[in-house]
């Protein structure tokens, strides 16, 4: 099996693709050094099986302080660099396609505009795709993180307030391995989910985001 994976290098892109090697799937790797997903690209693909879409950027500001730039450059990294990146790729029959979502893609907060744009917009297309897409039996759905462990979340987060997430949160801040092992289920075992979003956040959207 083959499959691409974006955003390869990132905190929940790299537990992604260690989860997939552990399961022998042959991995294309595309990082921003080869594709800039905040501009058209082309690409040349063999036939694959599959897709996991992780690149992503966030730019947190007010409505009236969003910069035109940064807010078209969350739209392009985050959904049209997807819907493109789908458009480019030879899918085999019965391919997976997975979008890494978030919980952006339902719910919102003050500051997050560009983000909750994009990840509700890569929803829709998710289910858009994942009726277009079904006349050759390829499945695209939307895995949707919460508070994942990454370095990253480490770097912004004080000590405290990690231990208050880990507290607030049913199960505990959710391990960026996780993800990865519902993109394995997803990309090995799926014959039947379409169109879904499916969230991997501990329970954290059950005590509210
Ligand atoms: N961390 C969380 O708690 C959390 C929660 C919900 C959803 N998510 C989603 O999960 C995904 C991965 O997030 P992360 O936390 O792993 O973030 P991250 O560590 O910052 O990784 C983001 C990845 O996106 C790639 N990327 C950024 N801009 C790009 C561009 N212009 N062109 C191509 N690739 C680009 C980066 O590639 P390079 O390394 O090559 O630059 C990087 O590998 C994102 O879609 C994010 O929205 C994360």
């Amino acid at each position: 099996m083959k499959v691409i994976l974006t955003g390869s290098k990132g905190g929940i892109g790299s537990a992604i693709l260690n989860e997939l090697k552990q399961k022998s799937i042959d991995v294309v790797e595309i990082n921003s050094s080869e594709i800039d997903f905040s501009k058209d690209f082309d690409i040349h693909s063999v036939p694959v099986d599959g897709l996991v879409y992780c690149a992503g950027i966030n730019h947190v500001n007010a409505y009236d302080e969003i910069d035109e730039q940064q807010m078209i450059d969350v739209m392009n990294v985050n959904t049209f660099g997807f819907i493109r990146l789908c458009k480019k790729i030879q899918f085999n029959e019965g391919s997976n396609v997975i979008a890494i979502g978030s919980l952006y893609s339902t719910e919102t907060k003050a500051g997050r505009l560009s983000y909750t744009m994009s990840k509700h917009a890569m929803y829709g297309a998710v289910k858009t795709l994942a009726l277009e897409m079904a006349y050759n039996k390829v499945k695209v759905n939307m895995v949707s993180p919460g508070f994942v462990d990454t370095p990253l979340t480490r770097k912004n987060n004080t000590d405290e307030r990690i231990q208050q997430l880990n507290n607030s949160i049913p199960l505990g801040l959710t391990s960026a391995s996780e993800i990865g092992k519902v993109c394995v289920y997803l990309m090995t075992s799926n014959n039947a989910i379409t169109g879904q979003n499916i969230i991997v956040d501990g329970g954290y959207s059950l005590v509210g985001v």
